[in-house]
């Protein structure tokens, strides 16, 4: 996979974000969802690539587009050009608006992204739920899925140099998460309850001075395997197990290959690629990106492209300047 595809994969994200970023506030998800997959969908076809959607919309009979197993990029293209030369093969996890409710009601944290790898590296997860662990790199070997919260926190909060009372956990606020918020706050670390978007939380976990410390409690596996994409460039870790509880949902794990419903991965393991690039650009304001920005001239939007080989991670402040307009840019 070339490294230099990390800029068309940034293009990618910003038209998601961007198409989204208009229907803010509109307090309709479903609509918010649906614009940025469809402007994730066209500039697609534009990146030179033979690429494969592995996690994405939904299967193919629930999704009219970004379907797994959807064929993408130049090589596949529907427009009847016929491809000239080869084209690199990817695989291709994409969440053209990961928090639609936080888009629909203009609250922080709503990003569009992608993750890609040469193919087969990243784990093709069924939409179930997942539980996770994710920290930043210095508590990467500190902490166990199956310890007591306690014993995580105590150990996150070591490995910082810091008290356990200085911590910042990010959990969904979800009925499902009583149990571990009141663990949580037995310990006196402090918590910060999101509506929506545990990768966001993720990838801020593993930023220093983002003020966030550990993300805890479970979430959607598809988000799981975006945030160990997240990691694989970050050096943080995600530890992470799947909740499967029904025989439908062991029916789902097995069509996708999985066989160990039990299993606790690692980031290496969900996003194993050898070359790992993820994109992501802010809908609304985040911790670590602005939300898109309309200026009548212009749009401007802050996105961070990671990639592990050659491993380098930027964050973006693009300006799209409107056709044929005296734009003053400003900084
Ligand atoms: P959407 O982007 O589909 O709205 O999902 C947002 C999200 O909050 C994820 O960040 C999280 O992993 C998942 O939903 C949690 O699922 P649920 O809302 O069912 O608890």
């Amino acid at each position: 996979m070339e490294s230099d595809l990390s800029l068309e994969f940034l293009r990618v994200v910003e038209q998601a974000a961007i198409a989204c970023a208009h229907t803010m506030g509109q307090g309709d998800r479903h609509h918010s969802d649906l614009v940025a997959v469809e402007a994730m969908r066209k500039v697609m076809d534009t990146v030179p690539i033979d690429g494969t959607i592995v996690i994405g919309e939904g299967e193919r009979d629930e999704a009219p587009m970004l379907y797994i197993g959807e064929k993408v990029g130049i090589a596949n293209a529907r427009d009847g050009r016929p491809p000239s030369g080869g084209f690199p093969q990817v695989d291709i996890a994409v969440d053209p608006l990961e928090g639609t409710n936080l888009c629909a009601t203009g609250t922080a944290n709503a990003i569009a992204v992608l993750a890609a790898s040469e193919r087969g590296g990243l784990l093709h997860a069924p939409d179930l739920y997942m539980e996770k662990l994710v920290v930043g790199p210095s508590s990467k070997d500190a902490v166990d899925l199956d310890a007591p919260v306690a014993e995580n926190l105590t150990s996150v909060a070591r490995s910082l140099g810091r008290d356990v009372d200085d911590l910042v956990v990010i959990v969904l606020d979800r009925p499902r998460h009583e149990k571990l918020i009141a663990d949580i706050r037995a310990t006196g670390a402090r918590i910060r309850l999101i509506g929506d978007g545990d990768l966001s939380a993720g990838i801020a976990a593993a930023v220093v001075g983002s003020g966030v410390h550990a993300v805890m409690g479970t979430g959607g596996a598809p988000e799981g395997v975006l945030t160990a994409a997240a990691m694989r460039c970050l050096n943080g870790e995600i530890l992470a197990r799947l909740v499967v509880t029904k025989p439908e949902h062991e029916e789902r794990c097995r069509a996708m290959g999985i066989t160990d419903f039990k299993k606790i991965y690692r980031a290496k393991e969900l996003a194993r690629g050898k070359q790992i690039i993820f994109a992501a650009t802010g809908v609304t304001d985040g911790t670590l990106m602005r939300g898109v920005r309309f200026f009548g001239d212009g749009t401007r939007t802050s996105s961070v492209i990671m990639q592990n080989d050659p491993h380098q991670i930027r964050f973006i402040d693009s300006i799209h300047v409107a056709p044929a307009t005296d734009v003053k840019i400003r900084f």
